[in-house]
């Protein structure tokens, strides 16, 4: 008999780190940057790419999936808001829509979820698991996350060079006009992603058994 595959919803997409090393899965990618979203597309042909609001696509099609992962943007979080104030930029208020969305899949979704930002600059108001620089919010178990070999982060460091060290090749930028580079830096460690799947689904294989 066929197994049906997992049927995976992938929240703010990127170029796709966290989804390279999942096998049979069906995933449906959401990312509102029609450039990134191609470069995604390019890596995952037989993934649905939709460019939309992420946050408003969870509200309306949470229940369709039975793996979630979330990636919404650190910027307002991150611990670099205090050198960027030193340089004299404006503080602005963190992004709450992160802790909407962990508590609405904790509260109203039956599947496996998970929540992903940088460790921020005040502490967690839900507390995560964490692995190098990142805090992840789940409704399973996330064990032995240092699985994961430390990628550089030089700032001077060629865009070339940067994808050989994450073995991410962009042949096609599809005239994508932002920082290469930070489309690399944002991308999380594929065998981190990976652990973190197979975590989802170990836990709900052992509880059957
Ligand atoms: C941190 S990156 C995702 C990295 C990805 N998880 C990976 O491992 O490669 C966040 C992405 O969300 C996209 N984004 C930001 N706001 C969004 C929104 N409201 N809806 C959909 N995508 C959004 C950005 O363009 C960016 O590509």
């Amino acid at each position: 008999m066929k197994q049906e595959k997992i049927k995976v919803l992938n929240l703010y997409a990127g170029i796709g780190g966290n989804r390279k090393l999942w096998k049979d899965v069906e995933v449906t990618a959401i990312e509102n940057n029609k450039e990134i979203s191609r470069i995604y597309h390019d890596f995952f042909l037989g993934d649905k790419v939709i460019v939309a609001d992420a946050h408003q696509y969870l509200l309306e099609h949470y229940n369709e999936f039975d793996f979630i992962w979330s990636s919404p943007p650190c910027p307002t979080h991150s611990k670099i808001n205090f050198l960027l104030k030193e340089k004299g930029k404006k503080v602005t208020y963190p992004d709450l829509r992160l802790y909407e969305e962990i508590i609405f899949l904790k509260v109203w979704f039956d599947g496996q979820w998970v929540v992903e930002n940088v460790k921020g600059y005040y502490n967690p108001l839900i507390k995560p698991f964490e692995s190098g620089r990142h805090y992840f919010w789940s409704n399973f178990n996330i064990t032995n996350m240092d699985i994961t070999k430390k990628v550089r982060n030089d700032k001077g460091m060629t865009l070339s060079v940067k994808m050989k060290e994450r073995d991410f090749f962009i042949k096609n930028f599809h005239n994508y006009k932002g920082d290469k580079r930070t489309l690399l830096n944002n991308v999380i460690e594929p065998k981190l992603g990976l652990h973190i799947f197979n975590c989802a689904f170990k836990e709900k294989q052992e509880v059957l058994i």
